[in-house]
């Protein structure tokens, strides 16, 4: 069976990508299986940037066919921020707790009305020859005044999918991979990888 590397070490979103992978007749391997693979610097300005540059690294470390997303939020009252610094908004290695803490501190004053954000996800396929393939998809909300929901990870807490009127930790895996960013995102690059996976023979 191919092998596909998701070039990612976040539990989180290797829980994700696996579910909508589900059923592809690839064996689906992380980061966490290639420990000598060192981290990629995301020092680029779109997602779109950093998603290439972790697959393109992932195949060519590996010889195997790379996925990478790279996502974030980007709110309309901080002018897109936190955006491709999500990860580390409130600094080098800052956890999501740190992250949604100084979120919430930077929209303090502003009213709901103001608290528009959307979610956006840049996904990167790469074949082992190089051929790169890029997909991208967003979901619009809201960020809520205090932290709602357990599920999730990163600032799922904090965005509410108006649609629902739930925030996306509120949300069961399976409802948030129908509307999120990452999963209209994933379902597109599952149908460019059955494609890519029929046409070099499975
Ligand atoms: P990266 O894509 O690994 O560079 O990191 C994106 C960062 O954006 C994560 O660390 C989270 O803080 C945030 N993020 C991306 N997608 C989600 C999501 O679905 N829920 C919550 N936070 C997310």
């Amino acid at each position: 069976m191919r092998k596909l590397l998701l070039a990612t070490r976040n539990r989180g979103k290797v829980r994700e990508i696996k579910g909508l992978l589900d059923g592809l007749p690839v064996e689906v391997l992380s980061l966490e299986d290639y420990p000598e693979i060192p981290p990629v610097e995301e020092d680029l300005p779109t997602f779109a940037g950093n998603a290439l540059k972790k697959a393109e690294t992932a195949a060519r470390a590996s010889g195997e066919i790379a996925l990478a997303d790279d996502s974030g939020l980007e709110v309309e009252a901080l002018n897109g921020q936190p955006g491709v610094y999500s990860a580390r908004f409130a600094g080098p290695g800052a956890d999501d707790e740190a992250n949604n803490r100084l979120l919430l501190e930077k929209l303090n004053a502003v009213p709901p009305e103001r608290r528009g954000a959307v979610f956006r996800c840049a996904i990167a396929l790469v074949l082992p020859g190089g051929e790169t393939h890029l997909v991208e998809d967003s979901c619009p909300g809201r960020i809520a005044p205090s932290p709602r929901g357990s599920g999730g990870f990163g600032y799922d807490p904090l965005f509410i999918y108006e649609p629902a009127g739930l925030t996306y930790a509120e949300m069961d895996q399976e409802a948030k991979s129908k509307i999120s960013h990452r999963g209209k995102a994933l379902r597109r690059a599952r149908m460019l990888l059955e494609d890519l996976l029929s046409k070099s023979g499975g």
